[in-house]
């Protein structure tokens, strides 16, 4: 076990749009924190190698997109240095359908920061905004998997039994993956034609600059009345939108006015699953 009587240091580091990632960040933490002393926070509150270093162990999380870790998730450990004492870390990625090699792509990229990835877990989560954009037959993208809060716990286990001398594992490689390569341009198109649309609504705008201080790659600027968006800084990760206190924020006419997430998942995931 990497925890003894002293309680060791942890800390959950996520990115998240939409907000499941984060919302499995929370519960994450919760279940380590009987055994560790635990922290959770964005990947945008500035942990560079020093701060990481107060740390025993990592937790990374990230969105899948486009069967990738989110662009926000990578740059920010391009950002940081190589380590000369290899940090422990553990991954996971919530994802609607799909993940691929997400898992594998992330855990490669800490290890050229000679970070060790001692275990990792996919969750699917419900699929985002762009469902709403779907027939109603395809809604069953909302749906999470039944078993998430278990598989959390596990998660959760697997972190605490983890023996401190124990080498990198990397996440099996998926021999189909490839094949998804042949619908990732066909995914990455529509979801760039739908990013072009973003606009706040300058009716329903409060001018509260959610948008522009939550934005991680500086997609949304301050240089007018009302926020201006800048589409090519931005990655459709949708946290604009579900950050924006009066839903002010959209990227296509059918989503105004629709609940934006599986609600349920929010409320029941941790009290009806076990
Ligand atoms: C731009 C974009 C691309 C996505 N690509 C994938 C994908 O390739 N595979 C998949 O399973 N889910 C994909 N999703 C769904 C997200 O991975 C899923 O909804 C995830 O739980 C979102 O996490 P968040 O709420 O923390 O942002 C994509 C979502 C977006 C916005």
């Amino acid at each position: 076990m990497i925890n003894d009587n002293k309680k060791e240091k942890g800390v959950v580091l996520y990115h998240s749009g939409a907000g499941s990632t984060k919302f499995i960040a929370q519960l994450i933490t919760e279940e380590l924190s009987p055994f560790f002393d635990m922290e959770i926070s964005h990947i945008k509150n500035e942990f560079n190698n020093e701060k990481l270093n107060r740390y025993s162990f990592v937790v990374f999380g990230f969105p899948t997109h486009h069967a990738e870790p989110s662009l926000s998730m990578l740059e920010y450990v391009s950002g940081l240095n190589k380590f000369s004492v290899s940090p422990k870390a553990f991954i996971f990625t919530s994802y609607g359908l799909y993940p691929g090699n997400s898992l594998r792509i992330f855990a490669k990229f800490l290890n050229k920061k000679n970070i060790r990835v001692l275990g990792s877990e996919e969750f699917k989560s419900p699929a985002s905004d762009g469902v709403l954009l779907f027939p109603d037959k395809l809604k069953f993208m909302f749906n999470f998997e039944q078993n998430l809060y278990r598989k959390i716990k596990n998660f959760a286990k697997q972190v605490v039994s983890c023996k401190t001398s124990e080498n990198n594992k990397l996440p099996p490689y998926k021999w189909y993956v490839p094949l998804n390569n042949l619908i990732k341009p066909l995914g990455e198109f529509t979801y760039g034609k739908y990013k072009k649309n973003i606009s706040a609504d300058t009716d329903l705008c409060i001018k509260c600059n959610k948008c522009i201080d939550n934005c991680e790659r500086n997609a949304w600027i301050n240089i007018s009345e009302y926020p201006v968006f800048v589409v090519d800084k931005c990655e459709f990760c949708l946290e604009c939108i579900h950050k924006c206190p009066v839903n002010a924020i959209s990227f296509s006419e059918n989503m105004k006015n629709k609940p934006r997430l599986n609600e349920k998942f929010f409320k029941t995931v941790k009290y009806e699953q076990l």
